[in-house]
């Protein structure tokens, strides 16, 4: 690392503590295991974050239902002053934040204060939303009655993050949760921990110095003891998770049989369709942004590409070119466009994923090799298949698309449907009835459905989540605020008799 004066700014030591209690307190545990931050770019130990243990754990989730009983009680438009204050820190420690996220996750600095940027979205939204968390008013059929609805904060919010974006979704969720009038616990993945601890350190300080209680807390571990325990933990009112399908079904198992609610943004398998009407001058930037950006490790990566038979050859050729002009490098250069993949099994996995789809019969076009040099670096990869490959049916979390011809529309959209998840879609078209029959009630089955704009890179304006096995979850912008609220139905009786709903007598 050429400079890591960042680190310093950010409060990021060689050993930190792993778990934060409020009002500046870190805890104290040595001997709880430890978690490596690792640069995927080089292998290189960046520093060390101590674990958790069951004593830290338990004292940050009773820290957080104490903190709860009284922010419950701070009106919303407060609250959201509290969120105003961390946004403006953010804004000041974009630079720093950025880098860090690019040096500890691998996605390139553009990326990574394009990252932070999504915080300080997400934070100006939920001091917006934080006096709008509007309910209904409805007509009582009973005289002299009235009737609405109100919003009430849960409690506790768990979130357990993904390595891939280690801090904007835990804005996403712990803002709109502070809003809302809940505490947020946080578990980042461990190849976030020194992002959690920077986001942490940023937040504390613009928290204590406008004399809010300590509403973010977190904790850390480098294996999943205590996140299991957190799962299962009643005091835990909503758990937000956001990784794999496979462990996405398991929180929501776990959180379902302790009746909890839970939040799940799981995997994706996104498809962009180009029909032969394209405007191949922004469909070819828009695929390749969202195949190979982040490496291919967005929950939103385009993954596969559904191209009209008439315009397939054009197409290919202008991937194969723009994927040979791909800059491959140390994701802190600004010229490099791709930085490497987060670990050694991510290589494996890509690796086993391109030769089962050759095995299944599928053709390489380009790429499909790992890079011989340090760190965990891998060629982007486009690959001749057809949808029912197994591999094409499930997410690799690679720079790999799968690319599939099609003749008719309707062919294209229901192979775009036929995977098990549902997140992102995008057609690139210009023509207006293929534009609406996509977006229709027939057209993409997934959260997300986009015309002329790729898979990934949503807005925080947005609801953003998928159906199927991506889980059903929305999160950030419009009405998402929602699911961290239980909301209550109050009817008031201001006459001087109590009749009946439904015209019941019931008399004495
Ligand atoms: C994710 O990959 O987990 O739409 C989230 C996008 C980003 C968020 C992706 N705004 O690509």
């Amino acid at each position: 690392i050429r400079n890591t004066d960042f680190l310093k700014k950010l409060g990021i030591q060689d050993r930190n503590a792993g778990a934060y209690f409020g009002n500046g307190e870190w805890s104290q545990t040595r001997d709880a295991g430890e978690i490596e931050a690792t640069n995927p770019a080089t292998g290189e130990v960046i520093a060390r974050v101590y674990g958790a243990s069951e004593a830290d754990y338990e004292r940050v989730i009773s820290t957080g239902r104490d903190v709860f009983a009284e922010w419950r009680k701070v009106p919303a438009p407060r609250r959201g002053e509290a969120v105003r204050l961390c946004t403006e820190a953010l804004r000041r420690y974009k630079d720093e934040l950025g880098s860090l996220v690019s040096l500890e996750m691998g996605k390139i600095k553009a990326e990574g204060d394009g990252e932070v940027q999504e915080m300080i979205d997400i934070g100006d939204f939920a001091v917006g939303q934080s006096r709008m968390l509007y309910g209904k008013t409805m007509h009582s059929e009973r005289d002299q009655h009235r009737m609405y609805e109100q919003w009430h904060p849960y409690g506790v919010v768990g979130i357990i993050s993904a390595f891939n974006f280690p801090v904007a979704v835990w804005s996403w969720n712990a803002f709109i949760a502070a809003i809302c009038g809940n505490v947020s616990v946080w578990k980042p993945s461990p190849k976030g921990a020194l992002a959690c601890i920077a986001v942490q350190n940023i937040c504390n300080e613009a928290l204590e110095a406008g004399g809010f209680p300590p509403i973010f807390l977190s904790f850390m571990e480098p294996g999943h003891a205590l996140a299991e325990r957190f799962v299962d933990d009643k005091r835990v009112d909503l758990m937000s998770f956001t990784g794999s399908t496979a462990v996405g079904r398991q929180v929501g198992e776990r959180v379902a049989a302790r009746m909890g609610r839970s939040l799940l943004e799981l995997g994706g398998n996104n498809a962009i369709i180009v029909d032969e009407t394209a405007d191949l001058k922004i469909a070819i930037p828009g695929i390749v942004f969202g195949a190979v950006g982040t490496a291919g490790q967005r929950c939103t990566t385009t993954r596969r590409l559904f191209v009209h038979e008439s315009i397939h050859e054009p197409v290919i050729e202008a991937l194969k070119s723009a994927y040979g002009q791909v800059r491959i490098g140390d994701p802190l250069d600004p010229e490099t466009l791709m930085g490497p993949l987060t670990d050694a099994a991510s290589v494996e996995r890509f690796e086993q994923a391109v030769a089962s789809a050759q095995q299944a019969g599928g053709t390489v076009l380009t790429g499909g090799k790992r890079i011989d040099r340090a760190g965990f670096f891998v060629e982007p990869t486009l690959i001749e298949a057809r949808n029912d490959f197994e591999v094409v049916q499930s997410e690799t979390f690679a720079p790999i698309l799968y690319v599939i011809p099609f003749t008719s529309l309707d062919d294209a959209i229901r192979m775009q449907n036929d995977v098990p998840q549902g997140l992102s879609s995008a057609l690139f078209t210009t023509n207006l009835r293929n534009a609406e029959r996509f977006l229709s009630a027939t057209g993409s089955d997934c959260g997300i459905a986009n015309v002329n704009i790729g898979t990934s890179g949503a807005e925080i304006g947005g609801a953003f989540g998928g159906e199927k096995e991506t889980g059903g979850g929305r999160e950030s912008g419009s009405d998402a605020w929602k699911a961290y609220m239980r909301r209550q139905t109050n009817t008031i009786n201001w006459g001087t008799e109590l009749p009946l709903a439904q015209g019941i007598r019931f008399g004495l």
